[in-house]
């Protein structure tokens, strides 16, 4: 992992790496977690063009009740990658975490790699923390919490799911992955369990197995089955069914009309606001969980 950060960031940046050696397992998906160290150590090399030191370290925390990032009460192992870059304002600091904010240029920035590294954090039960202050460097943590087979052999704390409000099974459509995941991020933060699918004729067979769906979130241009003919597929096949169109702001003509749509980007509220317009009422939500 340092060789592919060292290589990703090049040679003005020295990479430091510190893992604790009491370090207990933790849930993740290894190649979510690659990915999701990778895009923190671009960012850490973004900020220090005149290069720097880039630290990824790894400990055992210990988290009361009372966390200021409201993490739940556990063992966690905190994944932390520091940068001794320029480093966020307050302006900034407010909204990193935000899908698609970037303060880098068009065709610089996607704005979705705090995003998708939270996502993660959050789907897992634990949390993204930033630490900066302009021209004093950044830490980015990802607090993971301790796998429930290694609580058993841990007696350092206990490890509880994390409780959240379910409003039902969210099919989610989308052919680029991080959209996807930022969006998946949103929908359970609303406290959907969510399935996701990259085509529409990968979602049309997930349908057709059976399984419970509540409710569609589709983006629209997909090679392939576009996001209005798969709505129309699945309403024939689940009549009633919430359907939630995601496009561009370019294809919004070439969306029906008779269907519920959002436009390209989008924030938490947004997608909240539209959804509780469509969702039967016993399942409306007032605020999105973040
Ligand atoms: N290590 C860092 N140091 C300073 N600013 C950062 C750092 N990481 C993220 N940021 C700020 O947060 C914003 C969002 O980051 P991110 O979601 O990765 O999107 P992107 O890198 O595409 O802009 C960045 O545009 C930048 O302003
Ligand atoms: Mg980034």
């Amino acid at each position: 992992m340092a060789g592919l950060v060292g290589s990703t960031v090049g040679p003005s940046i020295e990479i430091r790496v510190e893992i604790a050696d009491d370090l207990p397992a933790a849930m993740a998906d290894p190649n979510q977690l690659e990915m999701a160290i990778l895009n923190l150590a671009v960012n850490a090399r973004d900020a220090m063009p005149d290069g720097g030191a880039l630290t990824i370290a790894a400990a055992r925390e210990n988290v009361q009740t009372g966390h200021p990032s409201r993490l739940e009460p556990g063992v966690y192992v905190r994944l932390s990658v520091a940068d001794t870059g320029f480093g966020m304002d307050q302006a900034t600091l407010a909204r990193a975490v935000e899908p698609f904010f970037s303060t880098k240029g068009i065709g610089k920035g996607t704005g979705l790699g705090l995003s998708m590294a939270h996502g993660l954090a959050a789907q897992l039960g634990g949390g993204l923390t930033i630490d900066s202050r302009p021209g004093e460097g950044a830490t980015i943590s990802l607090w993971l919490p301790v796998s429930l087979e290694a609580v058993g052999r841990d007696d350092g704390g206990r490890w509880a799911p994390p409780v959240v409000e379910r409003r039902g099974r969210a099919l989610l459509v989308d052919d680029e992955e991080l959209v996807r995941m930022s969006t998946a991020d949103m929908l359970a933060d609303l406290g959907y369990e969510v399935v996701e699918a990259a085509s529409g004729e990968e979602a049309l067979r997930l349908i057709s197995g059976g399984g419970r769906t509540d409710l569609l979130v589709t983006d629209h241009l997909m090679p392939g089955m576009n996001g209005v003919d798969l709505a129309r597929a699945v309403r024939s096949l689940i009549p009633g069914l919430p359907i939630l169109i995601v496009s561009g702001y370019a294809e919004v003509d070439g969306v029906a009309a008779d269907l519920p749509r959002l436009t390209k980007p989008f924030r938490n509220a947004e997608l909240a606001e539209r959804l509780n317009t469509m969702m039967p009422p016993s399942t409306r939500s007032a605020q999105p969980a973040r």
